[in-house]
């Protein structure tokens, strides 16, 4: 299947594949089948199937799926061995809770430089990477050449931010700033608002405990 072509549903499932298999493999497993895959991941073998399909298609049938196989082959799909060389802007609570807590290089990306205004942490480091003054942003990223930009700074400069960002060279964005980037053409981003996730839990959860609105609605009428 063409690469534009894949829903973004598939493409979303894809990191859950390569983190249950990861798991696996570390406990050892080898083999596994299909129906075992997606009871443990809680989706159908035939949604497992279709989704792997969409990517060439592996596992054998009456053999399942080599773990370590089907976990690398998912790993350079999404492009883990990138190394994609990525600086953070804005190092206040939630910059860097990012940076200590999560494994870059696992994922495919090396955290190079982070930067902010504020001269308290200019000079401090996080993970071993030190704090600069986003004055000096330019310069670093016409030397270093990174490629991926984490934005943690306020709604407000996330605009102007990652304007600049792009004309020095940035061609994704991980966003946290709750604007939107949708603007820039050629650059993928990637909008994260951890408050959606938490209101997709208040709908499970106020669904769970509601009759189903449809029927609900279908007494009633
Ligand atoms: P914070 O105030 O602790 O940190 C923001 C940092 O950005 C500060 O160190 C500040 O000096 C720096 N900064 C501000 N403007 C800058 C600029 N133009 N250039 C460089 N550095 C700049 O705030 P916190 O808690 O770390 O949150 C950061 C942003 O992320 C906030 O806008 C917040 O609303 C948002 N946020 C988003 C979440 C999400 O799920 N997307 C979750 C939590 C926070």
């Amino acid at each position: 299947m063409a690469k534009g072509s894949i829903s973004s549903s598939v493409i979303r499932r894809m990191p859950r594949y390569y983190r249950f298999l990861g798991e696996l493999a570390r406990q050892g497993v080898v083999r596994i089948s299909s129906r075992e895959l997606a009871e443990r991941m809680g989706l159908t073998a035939s949604q497992i199937r279709q989704d792997l399909n969409c990517f060439g298609g592996f596992g054998q049938q009456g053999y399942g799926y080599n773990v370590p196989e089907l976990h690398s082959e998912i790993g350079r799909i999404l492009g883990v061995d990138a190394a994609s060389r990525t600086i953070l802007v804005g190092a206040g609570n939630l910059g860097k809770a990012i940076a200590q807590h999560l494994d870059f290089a696992k994922r495919g990306f090396e955290l190079i430089g982070i930067f902010d205004k504020n001269p308290d942490l200019w000079g401090t480091e996080i993970a071993g990477v030190p704090v600069s003054d986003i004055a000096e942003m330019e310069a670093f990223c016409a030397e270093q050449h990174p490629t991926v930009a984490i934005l943690c700074i306020p709604k407000t400069a996330a605009f102007d931010t990652a304007q600049k960002l792009c004309a020095l060279g940035i061609r994704g964005f991980w966003n946290f700033s709750h604007y939107d980037l949708r603007q820039f053409e050629d650059v993928v981003v990637e909008n994260v608002h951890l408050g959606d996730s938490l209101l997709t839990l208040s709908y499970g959860l106020k669904s769970s405990q509601e009759p189903d609105e449809k029927s609900a609605g279908g007494a009633k009428g």
